[in-house]
């Protein structure tokens, strides 16, 4: 903490130095601090924090991390913010949506609360672990700057071992969700830029010895008999770690090597995990003292030519693109709110949901386990990106390592998307066919994509990233942005991939209610007649082998600013308010029961 001496100098610091953020921009705190969560006693962090928005990076400037609590009538400098008193805010929860005045904030923001302990006990560690919070994320403890974290979306650790002391200690969270050039997203981007705390903050501790990572899948050898597990883990030599999935009667010692490394392929034949039959193993991991757990599926999901294969059998990815928006929560997610998305998925007929366009609550992807669904998932390599900044290619590829670290032992996940829309340069291309390696290397279990664009030009679908990604994602807006609606039955004819494509994206706005035109662009009715010509050709495509149309709700975006937008995007089949279902979702789900009478009937008749 500052002594009187040193708060006089800084004052003038504060003024004069330009590079104040320098030191706090590490991104120390990223994939390789994360641990595995599964069955860990965690204690809530969440609750009121108190806060304060800070345009001008004054608490960095004048190092309101490093106060000390204080009576206002005791303090001897004048002050500008004290962190430990004034007005809080919840946490989870996005600024925008608790006061008029920071709906457009974008800057840094503090959070500050207590960490109250009795006493350390020196046997354990102890982790703070973030949810997300958007986007840059600087963490203090007792004064002390522990790092910070890049990336809006993904999760993140933070060791207090050694750190904290008996009583009250004290955490500061600065957050900030400037949209600067060399971030994922950059700047410009068709969603809200919420920031903030918004995901759920907890306290834990572990033993000495902890298991930070566990990776078990079916090996993806069509024989669906052989398992294999992948351990990392931390602290003292100890031989082995120990799997047991009761539900196969496999108890099993996983060799452990000098890095930390183990693994193990061993024979087992579960039920296979499907969107019909969700079957979901428990298992524990143990390394020492330390105790993880995991509910687990294990399925089979690859190409074959143009065929996506789900445990052999062909599929036909009946979908939806979903945000993480909400009118009243913004992009704070809730348990109540993904079995609300989850159930209207269902009703419309889905097998396959496309969470866009950056990685969801970690929630989603264990509840599509439990009920059933087939999941795309995504990191925000979104539109123009610095591509030749190796920053920003490093930021995208920790994202996109978290993510996968955080899901990969979710069955329900089938694609890993490492961006949309993006326009085909060599620097992009070079990036993102890297960040499709690095999917292949840390998971060899799943498929590969991108929502790339058609080339107008040709009238055709060609990227020269379709190359490097297993399936083609694509976004297509024929009968809206682009009005000839021949050119994608034109696109169809003049196509030949050689791999599964999937509509990642399609469809129009129709604005519902008195504050909607009754016919032309953004109407009701417009936007049905879309959905009704789309579907009529598409169906006709063979290698088309999955869609996702844009999007189940409609959601909030500041670029949205006509009479009929009012700062939201309304290409959702389903109203803000998350329950008006406009017209076009019945032709949607019409579409998609067909399919799935005709699927089962073949799976009878088979
Ligand atoms: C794009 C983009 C979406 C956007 C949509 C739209 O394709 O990927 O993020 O919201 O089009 O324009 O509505």
């Amino acid at each position: 903490m500052l002594e009187r001496s040193q708060l006089a100098a800084n004052a003038l610091q504060a003024l004069h130095d330009e590079d104040y953020d320098v030191p706090f921009n590490t991104q120390s705190l990223n994939h390789d601090g994360l641990i595995f969560m599964g069955g860990r006693q965690q204690t809530s962090m969440n609750g009121d924090w108190t806060f304060c928005v800070d345009l001008l990076d004054t608490g960095l400037r004048q190092k309101w991390y490093a106060m000390l609590p204080e009576a206002p009538e005791n303090r001897t400098e004048p002050w500008d913010y004290d962190p430990y008193m004034g007005e809080t805010v919840p946490v989870p929860s996005n600024w925008a949506m608790l006061k008029e005045k920071w709906y457009f904030f974008e800057g840094s923001a503090w959070y500050t609360r207590p960490l109250d302990l009795d006493e350390i006990d020196g046997t354990k560690r102890q982790f703070l672990r973030f949810g997300a919070a958007s986007y840059d994320c600087k963490v203090f403890l007792n004064g002390e700057f522990l790092g910070n974290h890049y990336g809006a979306s993904t999760p993140f650790c933070v060791e207090l071992t050694g750190r904290l002391k008996p009583g009250r200690n004290w955490i500061m969270a600065c957050v900030n969700n400037t949209r600067t050039r060399d971030r994922v997203p950059m700047r410009n981007t068709d969603w809200f830029n919420y920031g903030g705390l918004y995901r759920e903050v907890s306290f834990f501790e572990t033993s000495k010895s902890l298991i930070r990572d566990f990776f078990l899948y079916l090996v993806p050898d069509g024989t669906y008999s052989t398992l294999r597990a992948e351990v990392t883990v931390d602290g003292p030599e100890l031989e082995t770690a120990r799997l047991a999935i009761p539900g196969l009667g496999v108890t099993l010692d996983i060799p452990v090597d000098e890095t930390g490394r183990g693994k193990l392929e061993f024979s087992a034949r579960p039920d296979l995990w499907s969107p019909e039959t969700p079957t979901l193993y428990d298992v524990t991991v143990r390394f020492g003292e330390d105790l993880v757990t995991d509910r687990v599926g294990f399925r089979q999901i690859e190409r074959r030519g143009t065929d996506i294969l789900l445990n052999g059998e062909a599929l036909f990815l009946r979908g939806i693109s979903v945000h993480e928006d909400d009118a009243r929560l913004g992009k704070v997610t809730t348990e109540e709110d993904l079995r609300r998305r989850f159930a209207d998925a269902r009703d419309l007929g889905c097998n396959y949901l496309r969470l866009a366009h950056y990685p969801h609550h970690e929630r989603a992807a264990q509840l599509a386990d439990e009920l059933g669904f087939l999941l795309w998932e995504e990191i925000p390599v979104y539109w123009a990106i610095d591509f030749a900044n190796p920053a920003t290619y490093r930021d995208a590829e920790n994202q996109l390592t978290e993510l996968i670290r955080r899901d990969r032992n979710r069955a329900s996940v089938i694609i890993w998307s490492v961006g949309n829309e993006n326009p085909d340069t060599d620097a992009r291309l070079t990036f993102m066919q890297g960040l499709a390696e690095t999917c292949k290397n840390l998971d060899p279990t799943r498929l590969t994509s991108a929502a790339c664009l058609v080339n107008h030009a040709q009238n055709r679908i060609e990227d020269r990233l379709a190359d490097h990604i297993d399936i083609i994602g694509l976004n297509e807006y024929y009968g809206w942005y682009e009005e000839n609606f021949e050119d994608l039955a034109a696109i169809g004819v003049n196509s030949n991939p050689d791999r599964p494509v999937v509509i990642s994206e399609t469809g129009a706005d129709g604005v519902i209610g008195e504050k909607g035109p009754q016919k032309g662009l953004f109407s009701e009715e417009y936007m049905a007649e879309v959905y009704r010509k789309q579907i009529g050709t598409l169906r006709q495509l063979d290698y088309v082998k999955g869609m996702s149309p844009w999007i189940l709700y409609d959601f909030r975006v500041e670029r949205r600013q006509n009479i009929f937008q009012n700062g939201y995007n309304h290409k959702g089949l389903i109203a803000a308010d998350k329950q008006t279902r406009k017209k076009a979702f019945r032709i949607l789900s019409d579409f998609y029961h067909q399919i799935a009478a005709s699927e089962e009937k073949a799976r009878e008749a088979s």
